[in-house]
């Protein structure tokens, strides 16, 4: 049975990773074969071009679930009752730019953003933060979001989860299918912590086939630093596996995660592990019911405590710096 029709809001969709988006969330990868969608391509003037581009191709794509396609560059026209939305275009770092002039840039963009989102789109709207710097992006997106509740923010962590699992699955030699139970905590950066002390490779400890200095001094770099290895050996930055994660987090979260297992997200912290309250950083975390729920309960050894410890501290540092500069 055909369900309702569902709106989802794509910024930055005239540049790579929305290009790579577009098709799939038309063929139904979010929302299921049985719901069709209608999507608004958000845009700055520089990029709209690109963007209506896109939208003919959608066209000459003949999808049977997809509705229509709107191209703007307002945001309150593209978020109007949107049931999601996808935040992909950000303002790169260029040479010469330092950290609070990368903040200031994105807040220009965030912020508004998250105003004309509470102001405009369905008020159970979910929204994933992909652009960088995503966890704190989505803090002042949530920050301007005046009666939105905080849950209805996230951002992406899950391309380092499927990382992660990608290469642990490889270096076994396993089916990528059978390792579970991986966990990303903290930031979108290099800092943060991709945990195997709890994951399975079919059922196995996956500590008990590999030897800690691997885990140590080849896997956890080689996880938090896969997007730099990316753009050296593809001589640009990840596209393809961006947008998959993008839909693999929306789709989880809309349809619940598989019964026993768990997923990351960047979502606002309530706490727990001593992440302090309101940051927006990387957890294990179940849906359920549509809503995202950190897994509680783990113990968390030494060595994980600090890793978690330094990727949070740079969380904290990038909000005290957004609150000095007045951005949130
Ligand atoms: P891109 O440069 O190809 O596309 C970005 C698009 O955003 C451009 O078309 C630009 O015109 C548009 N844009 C800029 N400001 C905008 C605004 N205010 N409103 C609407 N659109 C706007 O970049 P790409 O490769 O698509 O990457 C997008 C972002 O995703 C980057 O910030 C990148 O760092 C981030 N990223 C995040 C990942 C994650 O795991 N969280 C993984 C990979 C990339």
């Amino acid at each position: 049975m055909s369900q309702p029709t569902r709106t989802i809001t794509i910024t930055g969709a005239g540049g790579q990773i929305g290009y790579a988006l577009l098709f799939r969330i038309a063929s139904g990868a979010v929302y299921g074969p049985d719901t069709p969608v209608s999507l608004r391509l958000l845009e700055i003037p520089a990029g709209i071009r690109a963007a209506e581009g896109a939208a003919l191709e959608l066209l000459d794509g003949a999808f049977s679930l997809l509705r229509s396609v709107e191209v703007t560059d307002d945001a309150d026209t593209a978020f109007s009752r949107a049931d999601a939305a996808l935040l992909v275009g950000a303002r790169p770092r260029t040479a010469g730019m330092e950290r609070a002039d990368l903040l200031e840039a994105n807040a220009a963009i965030f912020g508004p953003q998250g105003a004309a989102i509470a102001r405009s789109a369905s008020p159970d709207v979910r929204v994933v933060v992909v652009g960088n710097p995503a966890n704190t992006n989505a803090l002042i997106a949530s920050g301007h979001a005046d009666g939105l509740p905080l849950d209805r923010f996230s951002a992406m962590t899950r391309l380092d989860h499927n990382r992660a699992r990608g290469i642990l699955a490889a270096h076994l030699d396993a089916p990528v299918a059978d390792v579970d139970g991986v966990t990303i905590w903290g930031n979108h950066s290099a800092t943060q912590y991709p945990d195997i002390t709890r994951a399975t490779v079919k059922g196995r400890a996956a500590t008990e086939l590999l030897d800690d200095a691997w885990i140590r001094e080849s896997f956890i770099p080689r996880v938090a630093r896969r997007g730099a290895e990316i753009i050296e050996v593809r001589g640009s930055s990840s596209v393809g596996s961006a947008a998959s994660a993008a839909i693999d987090h929306l789709h989880d979260w809309v349809d619940g995660t598989a019964e026993g297992t768990w997923t990351s997200a960047a979502i606002p912290s309530d706490g727990s592990y001593g992440v302090p309250e309101g940051l927006v950083s990387s957890f294990p975390v179940r849906s359920v019911g549509g809503a995202w729920r950190i897994v509680e309960g783990f113990e968390i050894d030494a060595f994980s405590r600090d890793r978690i410890d330094a990727s949070v501290a740079e969380l904290m540092d990038e909000r005290e710096q957004a609150r000095a500069l007045g951005l949130i």
